[in-house]
């Protein structure tokens, strides 16, 4: 009896002994696995980044083959910029680390800064991207601006004498639909004299490296989503039915799967029935906050900013000085989910000295107080509303306040060539509910720190304006930081393409039309 319960006590208690063992041997290949890749960071970065690196290659051949005369300027203007940029590249996916320090003891004023600005300014694409748009009918685009055209057989309004008005108000705040779309119209126009595009359109879809879908869904949704009594659906649904009917008609979407087009969605909720049906194609939209991450994601999509609503701070010389209010906050401070952030931050701050918290809405009177606000404060809160992102943070920027941004979810405009902690601070919505924590981080940048990201935002805050018509300085502008950004991943649409096409056979060679 005892010898037999002791040899079955020793029997379990081997078995647990084996199985702890296998569990720490487990362990430790995996830890070893964890601190293989964690000691590696360019893992992660070289997946993200091998199409940027395989486009830069590729322009290169391209210029270098071809024999025509003209291109010789090209190469002339953009050909050692690449090459630059190539190396550079290069570079950095070897030897990363030296090579950042080399730069700052090069250049011990303000190295991160330079380098951002090179980075960026280095980015145009060298040749520009090439845009094949739909024409599809004003109902569409225009037409939801009450443009109306003269004949049955005239899609788009001749804005040499006659660009449609944007209805303006708020709006605009998702007005990037509008802006995208006139400059694939002036990009053909000889009245387009720039000398460095980001994009241009092409007339043969063949040609083309995205198929453009000028659909103005923010603005349908914003006017036309509500059902009058005598409709059984929006018209904003209707016409996103349509959308959805054209579009996979066509023989590009057909062609590709639909991976190579760009369609707008800006607003939040605009696209709500069309996005299941189109998004193997590129978004444009604000933030992935009303997305699934199969539908939408920071992969495949493109963030793009929403249009300030306060004006720019023209000639601003107000410095950390010039600006006594110290932390500035206007919105809504209830709102549904996520916003829970807001009421709790209000009942934190609101006996602080220097912080201007205000419930103001922005429809009355609110977008000239604000904007008045945020000129004379250092720091504007950013909080996640019920969306993660929102217009405040683009008012922010054109009013030159420091953005103080407490939203973990927040995706950013072209954050893979623009470093955003130069002139913004991110604060952890769990941080910032600490008592005190967001009041001593404000408080700890001083005169020079502040100064320093100040003048960077006056440095980027074109990346997020938008203006037609385009001039020629006009490459770091909002537009065409946007085609950039599209650029960049154009490689990967074409492998997506490609891949899609592996068992389609498609038209290659065989159809004309
Ligand atoms: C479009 O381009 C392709 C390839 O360059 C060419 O074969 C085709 O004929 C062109 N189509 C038209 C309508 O010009
Ligand atoms: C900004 O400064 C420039 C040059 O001094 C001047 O021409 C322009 O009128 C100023 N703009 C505003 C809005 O103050």
């Amino acid at each position: 009896m005892v010898e037999r319960s002791n040899s079955r006590y020793l029997g379990v208690n081997i078995t647990r002994k084996s199985i702890i063992f296998l569990l720490i041997s487990t362990l430790s290949v995996l830890s070893w696995f964890l601190i293989f890749s964690s000691t590696n960071p360019n893992r992660v970065l070289d997946y993200i980044s091998v199409p940027e690196s395989t486009d830069s290659p590729l322009i290169i051949i391209k210029n270098a083959e071809s024999p025509n005369p003209q291109n010789k300027e090209d190469e002339k203007r953009g050909g050692t910029k690449i090459e630059e940029l190539v190396t550079e590249n290069r570079e950095e996916a070897t030897t990363e680390e030296p090579i950042s320090e080399n730069k700052e003891n090069e250049n011990t004023e303000e190295p991160i800064r330079v380098e951002t600005i090179e980075k960026v300014s280095l980015s145009p694409t060298p040749k520009p991207l090439k845009v094949y748009m739909y024409d599809m009918s004003p109902e569409f685009h225009f037409g939801l601006l009450g443009w109306k055209p003269e004949r049955n057989d005239v899609v788009w309004p001749d804005i040499r004498v006659n660009v449609p008005h944007h209805p303006g108000g708020l709006n605009l705040q998702h007005s990037v639909e509008y802006w995208l779309t006139l400059d694939v119209l002036f990009s053909e126009l000889p009245e387009d004299s720039r000398t460095s595009r980001a994009a241009i359109r092409v007339k043969n879809s063949t040609e083309a490296d995205v198929v453009f879908v000028p659909f103005f869904s923010s603005l349908s949704y914003n006017r036309f989503s509500k059902v009058t009594p005598k409709q059984k659906k929006s018209q904003d649904r209707e016409l996103q039915e349509n959308l959805v009917k054209f579009v996979t008609s066509q023989k590009e979407w057909k062609n590709s799967g639909g991976k190579d087009h760009v369609i707008m969605a800006h607003h939040p909720n605009s696209m709500s029935m069309a996005r299941h049906k189109l998004y193997p194609a590129m978004f444009v939209v604000a933030d992935f906050g009303r997305y699934s991450p199969n539908l939408a994601n920071v992969d495949k999509d493109i963030v793009a900013p929403y249009k300030h609503l306060v004006p720019s701070y023209v000639n601003d010389t107000s410095g950390f000085d010039g600006r006594p209010m110290l932390l500035y906050f206007q919105g809504a401070i209830y709102r549904k989910a996520g916003g829970f952030v807001r009421q709790e931050l209000y009942h934190l701050l609101k006996e602080e000295k220097d912080v201007h918290f205000s419930f103001g809405s922005v429809q009355n009177h609110g977008i000239t107080n604000a904007g008045e606000g945020m000129r004379t404060s250092k720091f504007c809160l950013n909080i996640a509303g019920d969306t993660p992102s929102s217009n405040r943070l683009f008012d922010a920027i054109a009013s030159h306040c420091i953005p103080v941004i407490i939203s973990d979810d927040i995706e950013l405009p072209y954050e893979d060539v623009l470093n955003y902690n130069e002139f913004c601070l991110f604060v952890r919505s769990s941080d910032a509910l600490k008592k005190g924590f967001l009041m001593g981080l404000v408080r700890s940048i001083g005169r020079e720190e502040w100064n320093k990201m100040w003048r960077r935002l006056k440095e980027v805050e074109k990346y997020f304006d938008f203006r037609f018509p385009a001039k020629d300085d006009d490459g770091d502008y909002g537009v065409q930081m946007i085609w950039k950004a599209i650029a960049r991943k154009a490689p990967l649409v074409k492998m997506k393409v490609h891949r899609f096409q592996r068992f389609t056979r498609p038209f290659l060679g065989l159809s004309k039309d």
